[in-house]
């Protein structure tokens, strides 16, 4: 097999290494491109180009495969809980019974934030959107544990890992709890990671309450299979951020703030509006695929499509799967269940998604489970920040921990306008 590739332009030939990962995923070295030929590339969206090598995440857009470190996040989901999936993807490999035991009690041990940060609750709106208040109140975390330092402080490092881990849950669910005008809800220590996140949403001081172990297990999952997604919009952000040695706190939080767009996390709260307006309006889901293939009319199937999967998104599988199953054991019926359903079937017959390779995506029936679990709408996207945590962390420590690393500062093909002179106030028109 080749192990360079040599570009030709005019009469002038670069040869260019070829770099092969652990799956046989090759790529095109550039990094002497513009030394040796003055040449850049230009990909925009990056649908072609690699930012890193990590050895977080792996997927194969084309078979529809996804594994942390390895593990195929089908039997992850299965067997694992969030917690242990998020040490797997954070430190490499699964806990022994020890270590498990050590990271649970830290995730324990900083569940609750600082008591001066419970007023800054109150500085936010009644209608603040949640995802604002979370990277808000992440950053403001950094300010209150200053001692973050890199990870080469490896106690330091799990430690601020474990932090953010859990006070994630915290801040979640006070900010919820902030909105609908319910006193703060405290953690306990007998509850597991997402068993407390529900203890903290839904309980009240007058109104005891457990966590129902079906619903406990299916945000647990949900969590599992957000947990990382090699460089996605937000990891990408986390690592840009982290590549100029920014702290975890700042990093993370740059992180949310690109979830939260609708192409991206945000879109499982608009899969969920995709289909009530569907529902309110008794349109047929046949006609409103038909308005979808219509580019006039500038719609899109939210929780379809994906930039790497071209076949079916293998947590939008299990997802589906899990769906059912909590539903029909919580006697639920919900009828944006049926048209979710309805609208897949149509959409994988149809030509234009099946040329575009358009499948369902890990957004398409998570909010479907997370409104059986009784969590707002303008929850979901907080619910995927709170999943996707771990994934975050690990990818801001490749980058501090690369003796290589650089700070991340693309290049660009510049269009404006060419050198011009300044034009005095009274010569203009
Ligand atoms: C997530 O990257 C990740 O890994 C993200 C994520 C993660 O875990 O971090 O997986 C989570 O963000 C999942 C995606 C959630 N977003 C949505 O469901 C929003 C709806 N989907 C699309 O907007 C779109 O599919 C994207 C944003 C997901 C991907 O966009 P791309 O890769 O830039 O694709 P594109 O816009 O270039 O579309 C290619 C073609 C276009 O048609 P043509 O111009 O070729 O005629 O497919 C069409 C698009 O119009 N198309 C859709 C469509 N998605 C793409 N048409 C209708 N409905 C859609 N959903």
């Amino acid at each position: 097999m080749a192990d360079k590739a040599r570009l030709t332009v005019g009469t002038e030939a670069y040869d260019l290494p070829l770099v092969v990962g652990t799956e046989n995923e090759r790529a095109v070295d550039i990094a002497q491109l513009r030394a040796e030929s003055g040449l850049i590339t230009l990909d925009e969206g990056y649908g072609n180009t690699g930012s890193c090598q990590s050895r977080i995440t792996f997927i194969d857009g084309e078979r529809g495969i996804l594994r942390y470190r390895g593990y195929p996040i089908e039997q992850l989901a299965e067997h694992s809980t969030f917690l242990e999936t998020a040490y797997l993807i954070i430190f490499g490999e699964l806990p022994n019974e020890q270590q498990f035991r050590e990271f649970r009690e830290l995730i324990s041990e900083h569940m609750f934030i600082h008591e001066a940060m419970r007023h800054h609750f109150e500085g936010f709106p009644p209608n603040a959107p949640p995802m604002a208040i979370l990277s808000a109140m992440i950053n403001t975390l950094g300010c209150f544990e200053p001692q973050i330092t890199g990870p080469e402080d490896e106690e330091n490092f799990t430690a601020a890992a474990a932090r953010i881990i859990s006070k994630v849950r915290t801040i979640a669910a006070a900010s919820y709890k902030k909105a609908i005008g319910d006193p703060i809800i405290y953690p306990r220590f007998d509850l597991s990671y997402t068993g407390n996140f529900l203890h903290m949403m839904f309980c009240r001081p007058n109104k005891l309450c457990e966590p129902d172990p079906l619903i406990e297990r299916a945000l647990d999952q949900i969590f599992i299979l957000h947990a990382d997604h090699e460089q996605n919009c937000s990891t990408s952000t986390v690592r840009m951020v982290a590549s100029s040695q920014a702290n975890l706190y700042a990093s993370v939080a740059a992180g949310v703030c690109a979830l939260w767009g609708p192409l991206h996390g945000g879109a499982n709260v608009a899969v969920i509006n995709m289909l009530e307006a569907i529902r309110q309006s008794g349109e047929s889901v046949e006609s409103f695929v038909t308005k979808v293939k219509d580019k006039r009319a500038h719609s899109r199937l939210m929780g379809f499509g994906h930039r790497v999967y071209k076949n079916y998104d293998p947590r939008a599988k299990f997802l589906k799967a899990s769906t059912d199953a909590v539903l029909n054991k919580l006697g639920i019926h919900d009828p944006l269940l049926d048209i979710a359903v309805q609208l897949e079937s149509v959409a994988l017959r149809d030509p234009y998604f099946i040329e575009r390779k358009l499948y369902p995506n890990v957004d398409f029936y998570s909010g479907i489970i997370m409104r059986a679990a009784g969590i707002p709408l303008d929850m979901f996207t907080v619910l995927f920040a709170i999943g996707r945590m771990p994934g975050w962390i690990a990818n801001w420590r490749e980058v501090h921990t690369d003796p290589h690393g650089r700070i991340y500062r693309p290049r660009q093909i510049y269009t404006g306008p060419t050198a011009r002179d300044y034009v005095p106030m009274s010569e203009r028109r």
